[in-house]
């Protein structure tokens, strides 16, 4: 049963098109090559490797969709609540933390990777959201096309206001479009989820995941996750029957 609350989200009948006619579609015209994989690389695994490394790995112009959630340093450094030694502070606090160069030398490797007209799902906290993530996508083909909220439903920790969502920046490498390529209309751009954060500090919604590689993929294709933290990518893939590739310095 998915956990996404309030929403009905479907994909469409596959021998009728609504949208016949408009500039959407309800079915997907892109096709990814098939792949040839490193043995180093196995499929709907929980890998344990370097996220660069991973991405060295992939052949080039091969995977229609990826998902990053980098381990940002800023939210150590600007959002230092004090807990960092307790509970689920200290586990956090033990993360490799990633430095701006690296977040953007990831997302170049995931541009490299990705087919034409493939997308990158990154999720970001508010003060990235804020800050602006482009200086990030300088020298790759990727372009921003559309924002998520996730309203986890609960309340985390803050200053002045407390959190409670977080945000899916929808990148696609040129050339852009949707027709033909994003196949389900009906997902709303605010989502709330719940989602236990008993295995993982900073573990992503399931069903919204798989909604979104859904939509701009088929039945198979392999979907990336490079610092995949509790594989949640890798859940929403197999829920999905969508074929994932990912690791996670920790496996
Ligand atoms: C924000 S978490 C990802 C959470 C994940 N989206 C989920 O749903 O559970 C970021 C992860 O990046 C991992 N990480 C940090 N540096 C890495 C690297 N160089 N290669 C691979 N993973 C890395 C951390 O271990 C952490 O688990």
């Amino acid at each position: 049963m998915p956990n996404i609350e309030d929403q009905t989200i479907t994909a469409a009948d596959p021998n009728v098109d609504p949208l016949a006619g408009t500039v959407f579609s309800s079915h997907r015209t892109v096709e990814a090559p098939p792949l040839e994989l490193p043995v180093a690389l196995k499929p709907n695994t929980r890998l344990k490797m370097d996220g660069k490394k991973f991405l060295s790995l992939l052949p080039e112009s091969a995977i229609p969709v990826a998902f990053f959630d980098p381990q940002y340093r800023g939210v150590l450094e600007k959002l230092s609540y004090g807990n960092e030694g307790e509970n689920r502070g200290k586990r956090r606090a033990a993360l490799e933390q990633m430095t701006e160069k690296l977040i953007a030398q990831f997302i170049r490797g995931i541009d490299k990777a990705l087919i034409p007209s493939g997308h990158l799902f990154l999720w970001v906290d508010k003060f990235h959201l804020c800050q602006g993530v482009k200086a990030w996508l300088d020298g790759t083909n990727l372009d921003i096309v559309d924002m998520l909220t996730w309203d986890k439903g609960t309340f985390g920790m803050g200053y002045r206001t407390r959190r409670r969502a977080e945000y899916c920046v929808v990148l696609q490498k040129q050339p852009r479009r949707a027709k033909g390529v994003w196949k389900i209309h009906n997902i709303p751009d605010v989502v709330r989820e719940s989602v236990s954060q008993r295995d993982h500090p900073h573990a992503k919604p399931v069903d919204l995941q798989g909604m979104l590689m859904a939509a701009v993929s088929h039945e198979g294709d392999y979907v990336i996750d490079p610092a995949a933290g509790s594989f949640s990518v890798l859940q929403a893939a197999l829920n999905q029957r969508r074929t994932f590739l990912g690791c996670d310095l920790n496996g």
